[in-house]
């Protein structure tokens, strides 16, 4: 990434200000939009490169069109239900769908950059389940309690409903929802005797001898990137070993320098260090991770339910889906609980959007029942309301949305919070440089109490967060 650089003064280094550096000179809250938006459009990256209609963002916008961001669309259902809405709305209404990276962080980072500048002309956004607090408290998402009754949400899963709650109202219908897991190989534990592990130790035993076998070239791969979900790792590393980030009770109170927190983020370094996962990791996102473990060189993968969907693709899969087991996350012999990080992706309306009412008909679409049964059966995208979790036929169809149910259930959010998008920065540089080696876990730790503490008393001032 490009960066602030030239100035001399407190904190710049070779490479230029570090993005901890800035946001300690230069404020939270205008991290991201700086530096994230110096990222080359090489950096950006696509699960499986699929492209939908173009639409670079600055076209005049036809009246009747709805302007809708999302990232890449992996399996290409996401074109299909649109076109199908296109086509069947009987209103005359056109979606449009433009693509935005897949790097969570990034597409953000193009949102904000927008919104601030209001230059946006996007109408409904595709959005992360951590970003409803951040964009409700700037005013950039509409405010759908009219529209998404409380007898509406009641059909939802409570998690997903709390992430789009904001100060008692809700901003986002809940599209499908995420939640970290541990994938192995079926075939290989069984061939090695083997109950799919519950803690690290046995990972790395389990590793150790199916590789030593010869079976697999590597025992386990996962998302170690500087970026979001680097953050989602990290942060599973860390509640696994029983510690956390933000105290829940008092969000203004950072709680990450801790055994607990150290012993997690020890354990993760040590996977790479001793060669459990190996040392590519610590550049891995989704894509490289399901494309490693796809291929069939892996024993474990960490990585969300979408990965499933795609072991049925022969194009993208070198193994078949009888051949993949899923089981919660593992957890350090001193914890009891297994805990995923929540993710999943909303429906949010702008707030300036002039077509809202249209917006709200393709949200309704895209909510329907058999939208959801849609993506879960072709995408492996779990549904987020409850009673698809109980149809016989789709559980039949894609057997992911009932392995998930497990794990879901255990799944936490992250810290919530309007800066989380500046927390986020600062975990991902933190928690990467302790996966290299460049910091130690315990170093680790105190920089990011210190550096998070700083952010949250921004956030106390400006939003009373906590208070
Ligand atoms: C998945 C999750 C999302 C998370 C992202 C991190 O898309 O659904 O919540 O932020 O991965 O890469």
């Amino acid at each position: 990434m490009g960066g602030v650089r030239s100035q001399p003064g407190p904190g710049w280094s070779r490479r230029g200000l570090s993005r901890r550096d800035f946001l300690r000179y230069g404020g939270a809250g205008l991290a991201g939009a700086t530096l994230l938006g110096a990222c080359s459009s090489a950096e950006r990256e696509a699960y499986t490169g699929h492209i939908g209609p173009a639409f670079s963002g600055s076209e005049t916008v036809s009246k009747n069109t709805v302007v809708f961001t999302f990232g890449p669309d992996t399996s290409g259902n996401l074109v299909k239900m649109i076109d199908k809405f296109n086509k069947t709305n009987g209103k005359g209404i056109t979606v449009s769908y433009r693509e935005m990276p897949a790097d969570s962080g990034q597409y953000f980072d193009k949102l904000r950059t927008e919104f601030q500048a209001g230059t946006g002309t996007v109408d409904v956004m595709g959005g992360d389940v951590i970003w409803p607090t951040q964009l409700a408290a700037n005013g950039w998402i509409a405010d759908l309690s009219d529209l998404f009754t409380d007898e509406l949400q009641a059909e939802y899963l409570d998690a997903p409903i709390q992430a789009n709650t904001y100060k008692g109202k809700i901003y986002g219908v809940p599209w499908f929802t995420d939640a970290g897991m541990l994938y192995y190989r079926k075939d290989l534990l069984q061939k090695a005797g083997k109950q799919p592990p519950e803690t690290w130790d046995e990972v790395i035993s389990i590793s150790r001898e199916i590789v030593g076998n010869g079976d697999a070239g590597y025992g386990l791969t996962f998302q170690g990137a500087e970026y979001e979900g680097g953050v989602c790792n990290g942060l599973e590393y860390i509640w696994n070993a029983g510690g956390d980030v933000l105290d829940p009770q008092d969000l203004s109170k950072v709680v990450i320098e801790s055994d607990a927190a150290t012993s997690g983020l020890e354990l993760e370094r040590r996977l790479v260090a001793e060669g459990t996962a190996p040392l590519s990791t610590v550049v891995y996102k989704e894509q490289e991770a399901h494309t490693a473990f796809l291929g069939g060189d892996y024993v474990f993968c960490r990585n969300w339910p979408y990965m499933y969907g795609l072991a049925a693709d022969p194009a993208l899969s070198s193994i078949k889906p009888g051949q993949v087991g899923i089981s919660p996350i593992p957890v350090q012999e001193s914890a009891d609980q297994s805990f995923s990080a929540l993710g999943g992706w909303n429906f949010f309306i702008s707030e300036t959007s002039t077509k809202k009412e249209e917006a709200w008909e393709f949200v309704k679409f895209m909510s329907q029942d058999s939208t959801q049964i849609s993506f879960a059966i072709n995408a492996s995208l779990l549904p987020t309301k409850k009673k698809i979790y109980e149809m016989k036929d789709v559980l039949k169809k894609q057997p992911a949305v009932e392995l998930a149910k497990e794990v879901t259930q255990n799944s936490r959010p992250r810290p919530v919070h309007p800066f989380y998008s500046d927390m986020s920065l600062v975990m991902a540089e933190g928690f990467n440089e302790n996966l290299k080696g460049e910091a130690s876990p315990g170093g680790t730790v105190t920089e990011l109490a210190d550096e998070l503490e700083r952010i949250t008393n921004i956030g106390e001032s400006v939003f009373n967060v906590g208070g």
